[in-house]
């Protein structure tokens, strides 16, 4: 999420700082701004929208000066607009930083620095970090930095500067990635390499809790306990074009490995690990309304949709709360049975889906509470509900849904558990919360079998069609995998109720058409595993997604992927992982266009 570029040396910092904005802009593209100082003071620009809008600015109005910061923003805290754009400034307009990363216990830091005097230009968590450091400033900005960094709960890659300082720049890292570029009589600070591969490929890359002070030419970096420590630069290898994608060949694939982080993202600040529930800060005032809610309905598109199903589950099986889960562009079919306290949650990646949009504002008109769970921050859906939380899982740029998927799940569980808080005993809780904590770690284990799914993906990619099948929770994930399959390979896929197929789709099963179970051990194995033996019975070939613990597929299907175990509302999380690398790699073998598949859009905005 969000770009970040620094320069100290002696070249004009502004076209440097532009031209590394825009090797950045795909981590997000809500707004960008430059703060550059002339020697004497600090001048700043910024734009909303695309670095395009920027770069205009800065050619009616070049920045002289030899040190700045940069930064491209996708807007976590605070909507898309000019005034949430980074660099922010504290009261005196002499600090200047730029931020990565998402500030916790801002509101509370926030309340303290009012409480102060100080006032606030933006909607921002990061402005609090430049009227902390003006707080504590005293002729020293390293000193200011870490006594302010010391209050701050939450992940930051930071970038600051101040005009008495002409020749100091102080970056921190903490979350949030942040590396130095070392040239020769000059030092790029960045959040990704690709920003700085045409300058230099000397890199020292920062650890969480390191602070760099770069001062005249020299590279001063403390540790956590604020001991100097000395780091050697190393050399960058890769090449620019895989710079942005972190080394992995599409971003598909960077995405579906990113999804540790981007669900830990989701999850951040929203477990009371003390009494054992959901915090959801965008739920709290309307919290007696949803206590009254009679029927739920989730709506989405495409993998959305599929989200949107699994929580209906989910809501129902902890809240015990009636839930349905429909196709957006179905909704308004519908919609005029639906009476009062009925909400209607919008479960969208870009918040922008024409259909889903079309189906809130008519639930709007008909008088019903409208939800979101959005991952883009001040899209269309998220302004116009009246209440949503945002799944914070950064930017998504291929096609195909991944890693927002994951992150919805984790956003419905904890809806799940925020709406039966209530009815879920305390042990419930406790093992829901525990579960849920312990999330990013188990989809970091799933990765592990991604080479076992590529050779599986070298023996079938030349089949031509594809059922799945899952059963209750993991009914919907059969939707999904068949979705993946589909539109990144282009081949023939559907997604069947396990217990559906002897009711027609097995009249198609031949030595030719796989079928691919997922079926973790739980309250369904042993019917999934009947299932399959039919199918085995009948001379086709199974794939199965199964726990770790499981020792009966395995004599069943002839490959097993095995996943760790979890509880078994949370199980299509992990699931689904192995599906995403099956369709990721297929494609691969087909040569597909894995980002961008023909026909496709990522965001449709259209009915
Ligand atoms: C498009 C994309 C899908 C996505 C769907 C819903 O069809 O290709 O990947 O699931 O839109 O998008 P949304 O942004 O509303 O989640």
């Amino acid at each position: 999420m969000c770009g970040i570029i620094a320069y100290i040396g002696n070249k004009k910092a502004s076209n440097l700082l532009l031209d590394g904005l825009k090797k950045l802009e795909y981590r997000g593209y809500d707004s960008a701004g430059l703060a550059v100082h002339d020697g004497q003071k600090i001048n700043t620009i910024k734009a909303s929208g695309r670095i395009i809008n920027l770069a205009d600015k800065l050619s009616k109005n070049p920045l002289k000066g030899n040190m700045g910061i940069a930064h491209t923003r996708w807007a976590t805290h605070g909507q898309a607009n000019i005034k949430n754009a980074h660099p922010h400034s504290d009261c005196s307009g002499q600090i200047w930083l730029v931020h990565n990363g998402i500030i916790e216990n801002y509101q509370k830091l926030k309340q303290f620095l009012v409480k102060k005097g100080h006032f606030f230009s933006s909607q921002t968590d990061t402005e609090i970090i430049a009227h902390l450091i003006e707080e504590f400033y005293n002729e020293n900005l390293l000193t200011a930095v870490r006594k302010a960094l010391s209050l701050i709960k939450g992940t930051y890659g930071l970038v600051v500067i101040h005009s008495l300082e002409p020749k100091r720049l102080i970056a921190a890292r903490m979350g949030s990635p942040l590396l130095l570029g070392v040239g020769a009589k000059e030092v790029f600070v960045c959040s990704d390499a690709a920003a700085i591969l045409p300058f230099t490929r000397d890199v020292i890359y920062l650890e969480d809790g390191e602070i760099a002070e770069i001062y005249n030419n020299k590279i001063n970096i403390f540790n956590a306990n604020y001991r100097k420590i000395k780091k050697e630069p190393e050399t960058i290898k890769w090449d620019i074009n895989e710079a942005e994608k972190d080394g992995f060949k599409h971003f598909m694939e960077k995405e579906i490995f990113e999804q540790p982080k981007s669900i830990a993202n989701t999850l951040r600040g929203r477990i009371n690990t003390k009494e054992y529930k959901a915090n959801l800060g965008g739920f709290i005032e309307i919290k007696n309304e949803l206590s009254q809610l009679k029927y739920l309905v989730l709506i989405g598109c495409g993998t959305a949709h599929c989200a949107a199903r699994i929580g209906e589950y989910m809501i129902e099986e902890l809240a015990c709360l009636p839930t349905r889960a429909e196709y957006a562009s179905e909704f308004r079919y519908r919609a005029n049975v639906l009476l009062k306290n009925t909400a209607v949650l919008a479960i969208s990646q870009s918040g922008e889906t024409a259909d889903t949009l079309a189906a809130i504002r008519q639930a709007k008109e008909k008088g019903l509470l409208t939800l979101g769970v959005v991952n883009v921050v001040g899209s269309t859906i998220a302004r116009e509900v009246n209440a949503g939380i945002y799944t914070h899982s950064g930017p998504e740029i291929a096609v195909a849904s991944t890693k927002a998927f994951t992150s919805q799940l984790i956003a419905l569980a904890l809806i799940a558990l925020f709406l039966g808080e209530k009815k879920l005993s305390i042990k419930q809780r406790r093992l829901i919360v525990k579960e849920l904590e312990s999330m990013p770690q188990k989809i970091k284990e799933t990765l592990k079998i991604s080479r076992q799914v590529k050779k599986i993906a070298k023996k079938y990619c030349k089949y031509k069609n594809f059922a799945f099948l899952g059963r209750k929770f993991n009914c919907p994930i059969a939707q999904e995998g068949a979705i993946k399959l589909k539109e990144v390979s282009y081949i023939h896929a559907e997604g069947f109720p396990s217990g559906e197929m002897k009711h027609g789709p097995i009249a198609m099963i031949d030595k030719n058409f796989p079928s691919i179970f997922i079926m973790p051990q739980t309250s369904v194995y042993d019917k999934d595993l009947s299932n399959a033996e039919e199918i085995k019975a009948r001379g086709g070939k199974v794939i199965a997604i199964a726990s770790r613990s499981d020792r009966r597929t395995r004599k069943v299907a002839d490959d097993v992927v095995y996943i760790p175990k979890t509880l078994e509302f949370l199980t299509p999380i992990l699931s689904v992982v192995p599906l995403q690398l099956l369709a990721y790699y297929i494609a691969i073998y087909k040569k597909r266009n894995v980002d961008k598949p023909r026909n496709l859009a990522k965001s449709v905005t259209v009915e």
